[in-house]
């Protein structure tokens, strides 16, 4: 064990005493390689915090894909915006300050989002408390990853009232492909979100029980009368502008 700035940090070898040899040396050693757990690298040996072995129990339970690096800095989001499932990091309320308006379902992800000029509401994005063509855009970045598969289409509906005509859902979210036989509870997402003044580092994941991709999101947006305008998928993401028209 070493101690730095007053915090222990272990190496590979303690880390994988501590855990009871659950979990192989060379995996320990690739979730800091690929920056899915923070670590130091001293004298070319990887050390942990205590922190990090909770995190390593989890991540033996899950598919973490990434390290994913996001550049938002130049974003275009416009008017007046609703920011669906804005707990957690506070990403868009962050980006877009006074514009936002960010609601969740859970107190504690609102009280965990770094604060900023933007505004926080508990609400459930099935039943939104907003007029008719109140807001210019609403945003839901990797939110929908947390939806429950029978929730999607009655939020989409609300999004839909919401916004303006000519309004914009702008969409970031992660593929989740089928669990079939795969031996993991969870299944989710590392990433690094590059804004105007800084890099924020986060991951997401979500107990594997249903599956989501683009073709998913742009039927059901077709459905409820969303047109897809712009569009980005990649191996493990999917950008979606839809417009409404
Ligand atoms: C972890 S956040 C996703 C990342 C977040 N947008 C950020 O900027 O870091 C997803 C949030 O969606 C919220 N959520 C799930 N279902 C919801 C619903 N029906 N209405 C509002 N929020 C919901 C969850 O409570 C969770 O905090």
């Amino acid at each position: 064990m070493k101690e730095i700035e007053g915090k222990n940090y272990y190496s590979i070898d303690e880390i994988y005493e501590k855990l009871n040899g659950n979990i192989q040396k060379e995996q320990i050693r690739e979730f800091f390689e690929n920056k899915k757990l923070p670590g130091r690298l001293i004298a070319n040996v990887w050390y942990g915090e205590e922190e990090s072995l909770e995190d390593i129990r989890f991540l033996e339970k899950a598919v973490m894909i990434g390290h994913i690096n996001f550049d938002l800095s130049e974003i275009n989001l416009k008017g007046r915006i609703l920011d669906i499932g804005g707990g957690g990091e506070g990403i868009i309320g962050q980006l877009k300050g006074a514009q936002v308006v960010a609601i969740d379902l859970r107190a504690s992800e609102l009280m965990e989002a770094a604060d900023g000029d933007y505004l926080k509401v508990i609400m459930d994005a099935k039943d939104l408390k907003f007029l008719n063509e109140y807001f210019d855009t609403v945003t839901a970045f990797f939110s929908l990853m947390y939806v429950p598969t029978s929730d999607r289409e009655i939020i989409f509906k609300e999004a839909y009232r919401v916004l303006k005509k000519r309004g914009e859902f702008v969409v970031w979210d992660l593929i989740i492909p089928e669990k079939g036989d795969i031996a993991k509870e969870y299944y989710g997402i590392s990433l690094s979100i590059a804004t105007a003044e800084k890099k924020i580092s986060t991951g997401y994941a979500i107990r594997w029980n249903k599956q989501q991709n683009y073709e998913l999101y742009t039927e059901l947006g077709k459905k409820i009368g969303l047109v897809v305008k712009d569009h980005h998928v990649d191996e493990n993401t999917f950008f979606i502008r839809y417009e409404k028209i």
